[in-house]
């Protein structure tokens, strides 16, 4: 197994990004971060209140300093991502130079839709379906620069999604 690589996971709001990460850390026995959980914890306050009150330039640059911040000074295996966060190029150049490995877990946005309709956590950048859409649409493009691609079939649960990183990127065998 290859164990000393590290990644990032990203795609688009409601593919599965956090439970993915957590089934990985637990079949590779190592610590996942996540990024959105990162942030509440340093503000004090959740995702949807900080975009809500200061709005989304703002919490861009928060999002920012606290990848920087873990991707300098944390030595977690795995990190997923909040949507947006591939999207930005400072990001995305940060990750890079750091030598991170990129996945992009890929749905359509039909299923992507389905959850965050049915999430508890409140999303203000996809609050009605049309703006969601838009933003699925316009963020293709920078989530195909990842260097992984996996498809995440509705019928696939997020184990299954988990073991097949797994299986390919790390070479674990199952
Ligand atoms: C966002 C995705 C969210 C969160 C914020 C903005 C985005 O994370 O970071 O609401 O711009 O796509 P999830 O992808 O975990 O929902």
């Amino acid at each position: 197994m290859d164990s000393e690589k590290r990644i990032i996971l990203t795609g688009f709001m409601g593919v599965g990004k956090s439970t993915v990460a957590r089934f990985l850390a637990s079949l590779l026995q190592c610590r996942k971060i996540d990024l959105d959980a990162c942030i509440e914890r340093a503000e004090g306050k959740t995702i949807a209140e900080i975009i809500k009150s200061s709005g989304e330039a703002r919490f861009r640059q928060i999002e920012s300093a606290n990848l920087r911040r873990i991707l300098i000074c944390d030595e977690a295996q795995i990190i997923a991502l909040g949507g947006g966060a591939w999207t930005i190029e400072e990001n995305r150049r940060l990750i890079k130079e750091r030598n991170f490995t990129t996945v992009w877990l890929e749905s359509s946005f039909e299923h992507c839709w389905r959850n965050i309709r049915f999430s508890k956590r409140e999303r203000p950048l996809a609050s009605n379906k049309q703006r969601a859409a838009k933003l699925f649409d316009e963020r293709q493009r920078l989530y195909c620069l990842a260097d992984w691609h996996f498809i995440v079939k509705p019928e696939l649960t997020s184990l299954d999604v988990a073991r097949k990183i797994a299986e390919e990127v790390f070479s674990m065998q199952f």
